[in-house]
């Protein structure tokens, strides 16, 4: 099997340095399984508690009742964490080494100065009002800001929804609404790739939105000094109010279940779900698995390319790596700007040691040849990293060979927003590696396969990856939704949480992602729903139909294809189409741009009215031949027409 021609075997000399070897690993592991209680509670220790914790784990995964709890008992706070216990062994130390989008732009802060300004912020929201249990949503660029308010937040207890800088005003504003929240921090723009983006005019447009009007408050940090609109009474300069506030801030003690923070992702359904993470479990997963994962030694430079907006920006720019006292560096640029050589440059400039970033990013690099490297030496660097879709072999050898010098060894990353931290992963020192395998599970992670009846297979097969108990950083639900927490992930398969990917496992007890099997799309690394892109098309007066569905894309990993049919009045043409792609990226914003549209007369469905997503995937790719059983059809003449007039990209 072409997965067996190539493994890289765990190399000496780093696992005679790392963290966890093979023996360790299996010891370790077996153990988490053995004794849940013994392990994590050990584990816990590695967290500063107000209380410690002595009920350990109490979790029930069934249909009709899901319970997650951890540490229970236990209080702690988030920002402690992450700040006032670094400050006597390592506050001169830098915490985030910040490089802008302009190449000439960069600062870091120190543990101290990064507390200092938290504290600052923290009594700044104190004084809008802000009191624990409130929701605050962060709509920010990829600036220091970001993380003090996050951990500002934390710090006073209240819970903050951060949301991809990306998003339109509408995206923006059903989040706002949904999470209830009392303020909103953004800036006046963003930067990326020499573009401003103007998020205070969004975050205005937004509030006008029907049901936003909880938000009282707006704190604008001043990035670029580009022109706002200014609203009296609402908007509050970040440096008006933050800077003259006092630096001490206590920390308000959190219950281990309290909520952190929630994010919103996108399901097969309906609107964007606000995933619910709380405060003990989590943080202790992403700490955990950054030092494990990342084999993270003390002084290393460590760079996550992810946003903040996104749930990895969350674990592994800010909580996990301060947690562990790292150095980690925040970047508010994009990787091909000013030159497609900037990753590596940056590499050099700030002597990072582990890169952490997309399959996306690579094969965009990749795309430009090797010589795309040339601009840097990229010799600092000792480990890289992978997440958010599917690394395939081919972009995996040559992350492996051009951008780490065939030096370092690759974690390929598997989680997901609802799991808030790493679950299947090599530890560099421990496992061998095999090019678009992510491994084999972290600590306490128990991954299983099932058929599509939920039974679950034995040895090498291949089915629907499932996690047959709870691990500390799981999302406990959806805000203000139980009852959908429980039909998306637990109504599947009895007493499992189903991922909604499909998965292998080799002879090695390897696991492969194959990608996700529900109507999730992963464009780039950013998910999406099609139901989502699909209403936005509805909304527009022209279309009576639409069906979204992914096909195979060189560099985004998936692209998006849509299938549109006309209302009567409106004929095909290229500037309806032109139309549609603006509408959809209005509506949601830039990240779900229509790769391809295609104009159907009909849609292909079953007799009882079902679309045939299937077959509809099937022309995306480009794989007419195999469209399988087509006998449910009620008009097997559209399928024809389709194929017949398939854009092939
Ligand atoms: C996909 C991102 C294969 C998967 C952390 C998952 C991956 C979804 C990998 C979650 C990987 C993430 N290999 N697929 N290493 N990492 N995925 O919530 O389909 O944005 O279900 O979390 O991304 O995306 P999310």
């Amino acid at each position: 099997m072409s997965d067996q021609q190539h493994v890289y075997p765990v190399r000496e000399d780093f696992a005679a340095k790392a963290w966890v070897d093979k023996a360790t690993y299996q010891a370790m592991y077996q153990r988490s399984l053995d004794d849940p209680e013994g392990f994590w509670a050990e584990q816990a220790k590695r967290l500063d508690w107000f209380k410690a914790p002595t009920r350990i784990k109490h979790t029930v995964f069934d249909t009709h009742d899901v319970d997650i709890r951890w540490f229970e008992d236990g209080t702690l706070n988030a920002s402690v964490n992450c700040l006032d216990r670094h400050l006597e062994t390592r506050g001169d130390q830098t915490a985030i080494i910040w490089e802008g989008d302009d190449p000439k732009d960069s600062r870091t802060l120190t543990y101290r100065q990064l507390f200092d300004r938290t504290c600052q912020l923290a009594n700044a929201l104190k004084s809008l009002g802000v009191a624990k249990g409130d929701t605050v949503t962060l709509y920010m660029p990829m600036i220091p800001e970001a993380a003090m308010a996050m951990l500002a937040c934390a710090r006073i207890g209240a819970i903050h929804s951060v949301v991809f800088g990306g998003f339109s005003p509408d995206a923006l504003a059903q989040r706002v609404k949904d999470a209830g929240s009392k303020v909103v921090i953004t800036a006046d723009e963003s930067v990326r790739g020499g573009k401003q983006v103007p998020l205070k005019d969004n975050v205005d447009a937004a509030l006008t939105r029907e049901g936003t009007d909880v938000a009282e408050k707006v704190l604008v940090v001043q990035r670029t000094g580009g022109e706002i609109e200014w609203k009296d009474g609402r908007d509050v300069w970040y440096h008006d109010l933050v800077d003259p506030q006092s630096t001490d801030c206590p920390a308000e003690p959190m219950g281990a279940e309290d909520p952190l923070f929630i994010l919103y992702t996108s399901g097969s359904t309906g609107a964007p779900k606000g995933l619910k993470h709380t405060t003990g479990g989590y943080l202790l997963h992403a700490a955990m698995t950054h030092q494990y994962v990342f084999d993270y030694q003390d002084g290393e430079i460590y760079w996550c390319t992810a946003d903040v907006g996104w749930v990895t920006g969350h674990s592994y720019i800010v909580y996990g790596p301060l947690a562990n006292g790292a150095i980690s560096l925040m970047f508010e640029g994009v990787p091909s700007y000013p030159t497609n050589g900037r990753m590596g440059e940056v590499v050099d400039k700030h002597r990072v040691n582990i890169l952490y970033t997309a399959p996306t990013a690579v094969r965009a690099l990749m795309a430009h040849g090797d010589h795309v490297m040339d601009s840097s030496k990229r010799d600092s660097l000792r480990l890289l990293g992978s997440v958010g879709e599917p690394i395939n072999p081919e972009a995996w050898e040559w992350f492996y060979r051009v951008i780490g010098n065939k030096q370092c060894p690759i974690v390929d990353t598997w989680w997901q927003t609802e799991t808030g931290g790493i679950m299947i992963a090599p530890l560099p020192g421990a496992m061998d590696l095999k090019p678009g395998s992510a491994t084999l599970p972290f600590f306490g992670v128990q991954p299983a396969l099932v058929d599509n009846e939920g039974n679950l297979l034995e040895g090498a097969a291949e089915g629907n990856l499932v996690i047959l108990d709870s691990w500390p950083g799981q999302a406990r639900s959806i805000w203000k939704n139980h009852e959908r927490f429980l039909q998306t992930y637990f109504s599947a398969y009895k007493g499992m949480y189903f991922t909604g990917d499909g998965c292998r496992r080799d002879e090695d007890g390897y696991y492969w992602i194959t990608g996700r099997v529900d109507d999730v799309l992963n464009v780039s690394g950013h998910r999406m729903g099609t139901a989502e892109i699909e209403s936005s098309l509805v909304a527009h007066e022209a279309v009576a139909e639409a069906a979204v569905v992914g096909f195979p894309h060189d560099i985004k990993g998936q692209g998006i294809y849509i299938y549109v049919t006309l209302d009567d009045e409106h004929e095909p043409s290229d500037e309806l189409k032109k139309e549609l792609t603006q509408w959809v990226r209005k509506d949601i914003g830039p990240i779900a741009s229509p790769d391809v549209i295609q104009w159907a007369p009909a849609l292909p469905k079953t007799r009882s009215g079902k679309i045939m997503r299937r077959i509809l995937r099937k022309i995306a790719a480009n794989e007419c031949d195999g469209l399988g059983d087509t006998s449910t059809l009620a008009d097997p003449s559209v399928v024809e027409e389709l194929i017949a007039h398939r854009v092939i990209k």
